[in-house]
């Protein structure tokens, strides 16, 4: 890259909390072939060329882990070169500079958030007459204090309009590696959609809250006509309280504050270098009379598209589909997040292991996993431990069984999925170290005991006060080590290595598991052992789940752990009826039931609002967390029928398999994978049911209880009751 010959540039004088905007005058004197800039910075920037931004690119350069891997984007800014012109960068804190995680201190968030601000970019100028010129960060590059005062990712941003830089100070070089520069990898970020004003209201606490009617990621934009020094400030909000007044208080640290002092005249404005996620803001100051008109939400997220659609009969399933869908675009903002709102925002690596397969699914994930796995390879420590958040911005936190195991299944969902095993030649050996640091650090060989672990997070089964399900620890660690290895051995042979130790293991641990938990407990102990095919008797261990799921009360008693397997465990051996009940469950606990509530995302707690409108605990309660969104993967694979094998990755071969159920009367499910599109209808009628297939490759049609192989093409098929 062009760019490392370029130094890096810094503020002559700490600015503080004011983000600097650096700039370079020039002029260029003959007519412009081709002109391209490479950039990127320690921070978030913005760049302009003669006051037009480069690129619709926003938050760049996007979150990567920074000590390893930076992203450098390059743009084609031909157009917008004139004979004199000023390239102008303003840099904000972003997810480099900001004190994350928010809720808890550590040496190293005080280390980061010290680090200084940083930019480097290189413009090549490809003149008509064939003769070429570079524009890069130097010392005659300048800095100045931009109108934005406060700018990072939890508290919000502060910016004064009146401000026009000027009292341009001299730059300085920064002393930065410039090896950790990359090209850009994962998907760009973009403003995806605008959201109108859905109402504006006045809460019995007298609050002026504007409601989106959409849980969104983003920010509001905002016009108004004032004067100089008007100030206009909002928080945000996801839901309101019982008595619908506004409430973040599960928020916690995390101010979500935009503070804006007016220049005279109309003006439009939002925040440019922090994001918020929201459905609701309180106007704290807003000079006159709001008016609906003058405020949208817009969408940011990284920019994947869109590949799969599901819609059903039932209204509710069909609002379920769409929540799942918008925890996806709220929380895929460059690295798969818990939830965009409070003091976290962070790239959870279980979260993304439950969600991963829905995700690759909806949406065209290959680009934006790869970039996030090659952060977490760049972040395995030394042992091979795989840290609770990738980027690790927590390294003095323990790994956990089925958060670290994203290492093997990511990957190995995301081959699944696309079919192109580069991702696995990319991870193989981050996906062995994390097998490998299990069987080093475990006291007892061939299973994974005595180490912290997060169990079936929230389990519903979970004894009072404690966030963890009833699950033993040591049986889910174990389950998954068996799991890991299992994909270990599986992409090594896909690669052609030699992976006999990992199979010889494989069968260790299997035994050993079979020895050590002869008898299931829970829920989710009877899933994974199905799931996982650790089960000595899998069909025997399914029917006892669906009796335990009966004797349960037809709920689940599930957590992050078992949740996103569930149905697949109790539909794979023929107890799809039960799964489909557990579906359209529309009471607590279960999928609907936030529907009922007026979810527009996928919630963290069943009941994150409880049936008499009182909320689950404030210190951990978000709105937007995308982990039982999990459902649709069931919903695309299991009752719509659309899946493949494991030897057909990328679904270059189907099987077509889907589990109708007369209670919803009918689904569609539409993907578009690497061969084309697939899409299935059934529809429950008087007497049977009707099913129409479109597939673009071979499939395999499982009907009846009966098997057969159809070519390419559209096909209708029909069951009698
Ligand atoms: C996050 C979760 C995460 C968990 C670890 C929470 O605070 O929001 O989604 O996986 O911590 O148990």
């Amino acid at each position: 890259m062009r760019i490392k010959t370029s130094p890096w540039i810094t503020v002559s004088q700490e600015p503080g909390d004011v983000c600097p905007v650096f700039r370079k005058q020039f002029a260029t004197d003959r007519k412009i072939a081709k002109a391209e800039l490479e950039i990127t910075a320690l921070g978030v920037y913005e760049a302009c060329l003669n006051g037009q931004r480069v690129s619709d690119f926003v938050l760049a350069p996007g979150w990567t882990s920074y000590d390893h891997r930076l992203q450098v984007q390059t743009y084609d800014v031909t157009l917008l070169l004139q004979a004199e012109n000023e390239l102008r960068v303003t840099v904000g804190r972003g997810w480099f500079r900001s004190p994350m995680p928010g809720w808890m201190d550590s040496a190293d968030k005080q280390r980061r958030y010290a680090q200084p601000c940083g930019l480097i970019a290189s413009l090549k100028i490809g003149y008509a007459d064939g003769t070429e010129e570079t524009v890069q960060t130097d010392v005659s590059w300048q800095w100045a204090e931009s109108p934005v005062h406060f700018s990072e990712i939890y508290d919000g941003e502060r910016a004064d309009a009146r401000v026009v830089p000027g009292n341009w100070q001299p730059v300085k070089p920064l002393d930065w590696s410039k090896e950790i520069l990359i090209p850009q990898e994962g998907e760009a970020i973009r403003e995806t959609e605008r959201v109108a004003v859905k109402q504006i209201l006045h809460t019995p606490a007298g609050e002026t809250v504007i409601d989106f009617g959409q849980e969104v990621t983003g920010y509001v934009e905002f016009t108004i006509n004032a004067k100089a020094g008007d100030t206009v400030s909002f928080t945000h909000a996801e839901v309101l309280d019982k008595d619908g007044n506004f409430y973040n208080e599960n928020y916690r640290s995390a101010k979500a504050l935009v503070e804006y002092t007016c220049k005279e005249g109309k003006q439009t404005w939002h925040p440019q270098l922090t994001f918020f996620g929201f459905r609701y803001i309180k106007l704290l100051s807003w000079p006159g009379e709001p008016r609906a008109e003058d405020f949208t939400a817009i969408v940011v997220h990284s920019d994947m598209k869109r590949t799969g659609w599901l819609k059903s009969a039932n209204a509710e399933l069909n609002r379920l589909f769409s929540n799942i869908v918008w925890g996806q675009r709220g929380n895929f903002l460059d690295v798969p997040t818990d939830c965009p709102q409070r003091d976290e925002r962070l790239g959870w690596t279980g979260d993304a292991e439950v969600f991963i397969k829905t995700a690759s699914y909806l949406f065209d994930t290959e680009r934006f996993f790869k970039k996030w796995l090659h952060d977490m390879a760049a972040d395995q420590r030394k042992s091979g431990e795989i840290g609770q958040v990738i980027p690790d911005v927590m390294p003095e936190g323990d790994s956990s069984a089925a958060w670290g195991d994203a290492a093997t299944i990511c990957p190995w969902q995301v081959y699944q999925t696309y079919g192109d095993a580069s991702v696995l030649e990319d991870q193989f050996d981050c996906m062995r170290k994390w097998v490998d640091y299990i069987t080093g650090v475990t006291t007892t060989p061939n299973l994974w005991t005595d180490h912290f672990h997060f169990g079936d997070w929230l389990g519903l089964d979970a004894p009072s006060g404690s966030y963890k399900g009833s699950s033993r620890e040591g049986f889910i660690a174990s389950a998954f080590y068996a799991h890991s290895t299992e994909l270990v051995v599986k992409a090594g042979k896909r690669l052609g290595k030699d992976v006999s130790s990992y199979e010889k293991l494989y069968g260790e641990i299997v035994a050993a598991f079979r020895k050590a938990f002869p008898e299931y407990q829970t829920q989710t102990e009877h899933v994974l052992a199905v799931h996982f095919g650790l089960a000595e008797d899998p069909q025997k261990t399914a029917d006892a789940l669906a009796e335990m799921v009966r004797h349960d009360g037809v709920q689940l008693r599930t957590g992050f752990v078992g949740t996103p397997f569930i149905l697949h465990a109790l539909s794979n051996y023929g107890h799809a009826d039960l799964a489909w009940s557990l579906v359209l469950r529309r009471e607590y606990p279960g999928w609907l039931y936030p529907v009922t509530k007026g979810a527009t995302t996928i919630w963290e707690h069943w009941d994150g609002i409880h049936k008499d409108g009182t909320f689950w605990s404030k210190d951990m309660n978000s709105f937007n967390h995308y982990a039982y969104g999990a459902v649709a993967d069931w919903i695309f694979e299991q009752a719509a029928g659309i899946r493949h094998d494991e030897a057909h990755p990328g679904f270059s071969e189907l099987i077509y398999a889907p589990h109708p159920d007369e209670r919803l009367g009918w689904l569609q499910a539409r993907l578009d994978t690497r061969h084309g599109t697939v899409s299935a209808l059934w529809t429950c009628e008087k007497d049977g049911v009707r099913y129409e297939l479109e597939t673009p490759v071979r499939t395999k049609v499982c009907l009846n209880g009966e098997a057969r192989w159809v070519n390419p093409g559209k096909y209708t098929f029909w069951t009698a009751e």
